[in-house]
């Protein structure tokens, strides 16, 4: 049987995105992050959903329209964005988790901003470490196919390979900051249990689809 259709990779999967920063408040005015526009992780939410998807993408603060057909929720905090990804993190066929989670938060958040005064020395801010989010998917009974990303300033093909055991996760896409955040480009090297492949730069837009192309055909019961 000849079809007029293009096969659509991910039809009736269930797909959870992880996109942007993650805001860790200090007092009422003033916060902690980590760099990322949202970009990769939005345009990848778009792809799975042009692949046939039901998308969920969880971001965190970011200057970006909705892709559409795409749901999504608004967090700030890396515990916001942990609770909102559990919710449907074990109805998911796939999660994608490419938000830039601030490792740790601080330990007591002033609920009044802080003042200077003359008298007062610098305040001085003490952490305590954020939940991993992926890490925790990845080790729920009933866990979705989880893919990592890796943003490092150093080693890509040691820090990439050995972030995907620590994780425990089948799949992890690096690449090397801080060239490529905030650009439209990025260029990546996927990490899987066969080795590492590193993929031609492309606009992000572009990469997305070859890189859910790539989880696609690696879900167990991928049908192409
Ligand atoms: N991640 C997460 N929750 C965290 C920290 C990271 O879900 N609290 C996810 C990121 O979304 C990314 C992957 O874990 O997909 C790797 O994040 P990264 O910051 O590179 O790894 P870490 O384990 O936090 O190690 P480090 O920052 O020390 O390099
Ligand atoms: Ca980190």
């Amino acid at each position: 049987i000849v079809s007029f259709f293009q096969p659509k990779l991910l039809a009736g999967r269930r797909v959870l995105v992880t996109a942007g920063p993650t805001y860790e408040p200090i007092d009422p005015v003033r916060g902690i992050t980590n760099r990322s526009s949202g970009k990769m992780g939005f345009a990848l939410a778009r792809a799975a959903q042009h692949a046939g998807a039901d998308v969920q993408l969880i971001a965190g603060p970011v200057a970006l329209p909705t892709p559409w057909g795409v749901e999504r929720q608004d967090v700030e905090t890396a515990q916001q964005m942990h609770d909102a990804v559990m919710q449907s993190a074990a109805d998911s066929d796939v999660f994608i988790s490419v938000a830039a989670v601030a490792d740790w938060r601080v330990a007591h958040a002033s609920e009044h901003k802080i003042k200077k005064t003359a008298t007062q020395a610098v305040p001085a801010l003490s952490f305590v470490e954020n939940p991993d989010i992926l890490a925790t998917v990845a080790k729920l009974p009933n866990a979705p196919y989880c893919v990592g990303f890796a943003a490092e300033s150093g080693d890509l093909e040691t820090n990439g390979e050995q972030k995907r055991i620590k994780k425990n996760v089948p799949l992890i896409i690096g690449n090397l900051g801080p060239a490529t955040f905030g650009r439209d480009e990025n260029e990546v090297v996927l990490f899987d249990a066969t080795g590492a492949t590193r993929l031609p730069r492309a606009d992000k837009n572009a990469l997305a689809s070859v890189l859910i192309a790539e989880i696609a055909r690696r879900l167990p019961d991928a049908t192409l």
